[in-house]
């Protein structure tokens, strides 16, 4: 069992799919099964779902996120929902800068660290997603873009122990391809020391979880490594059995 100060976390990003029906299935099989003490379990459902699958959530440990939302309080922002939004479905967590979010939808990270900061004022957990496409790996700039994307995304940002990053190489996302655990804990202690230049030993107690193609075969190897806390899960987050399967094959180690 992984032990220190970070609890592990395992986080379901369902982006934008299952009907209503099967999220509250979903739900109703989480909560029935036994989930691992030494481990957070966070659920981040199409927006539409927050309030009913709250409700089911309630009084459990299970965790849940927006996927996004917008800096502004509220004013004529067509098609935005704020932080105060939605903390008022039941939310406590929101993903900043997915890169889907900053390669289809144009996000910088100027405009991720606005969201951050609405989220931190509301009380919304910020998870703030870092990653390097393809090229800029194969060009050897992985790093640099790491710490770009860190110290702006966090730019402005109040000093909190409570966000998590995740490391999500775009080119493992979606793609069946996986970081080896030792290219993602590199880069994840690199993150670390990013954070632990704008926040001094805060960093050790920031959650960073690696993200990108992870499934129950493969998560046991990336949470051996020391610095990976956890993982951000899209495609295998969607089957119930195969999430659990990740916690369960996660927190074991
Ligand atoms: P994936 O997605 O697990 O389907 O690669 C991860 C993510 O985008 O968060």
């Amino acid at each position: 069992m992984k032990t220190g100060a970070r609890r592990s976390v395992f986080a379901a990003n369902w982006k934008m799919n299952l009907s209503d029906q099967e999220a509250e299935g979903f739900l109703r099989e989480l909560r029935a099964a036994k989930l691992p003490d030494n481990a957070e379990v966070l659920i981040f459902p199409p927006v539409l779902y927050l309030t009913r699958l709250a409700e089911l959530a309630r009084g459990s440990a299970i965790g849940l996120g927006a996927q996004n939302i917008y800096w502004e309080r509220s004013g004529a922002f067509t098609g935005e929902i704020s932080a105060s939004m939605i903390r008022a479905a039941g939310a406590q967590l929101v993903i900043c800068g997915h890169s889907e979010r900053r390669h289809i939808f144009g996000e910088s990270s100027e405009m991720i660290s606005r969201k951050v900061r609405a989220a931190q004022n509301e009380g919304i957990v910020p998870l703030v997603c870092v990653g390097e496409t393809l090229e800029e790996r194969e060009a050897g700039e992985a790093f640099e873009v790491l710490q770009s994307d860190t110290m702006s995304s966090l730019a402005a940002v109040e000093p909190d122990q409570s966000i998590i990053i995740a490391y999500e190489p775009v080119w493992a996302i979606g793609t069946g391809l996986t970081a080896t655990p030792k290219d993602a804990e590199e880069a994840i202690a690199y993150i670390r020391s990013q954070v632990r230049e704008l926040w001094g030993d805060i960093a050790d107690e920031i959650r960073i979880l690696y993200g990108g193609s992870v499934r129950a075969d493969n998560i046991a190897e990336l949470m051996s490594c020391a610095n990976i806390d956890g993982a951000l899960i899209g495609g295998a987050s969607l089957n119930p059995t195969s999430f659990l399967q990740i916690i369960i094959n996660g927190s074991n180690i």
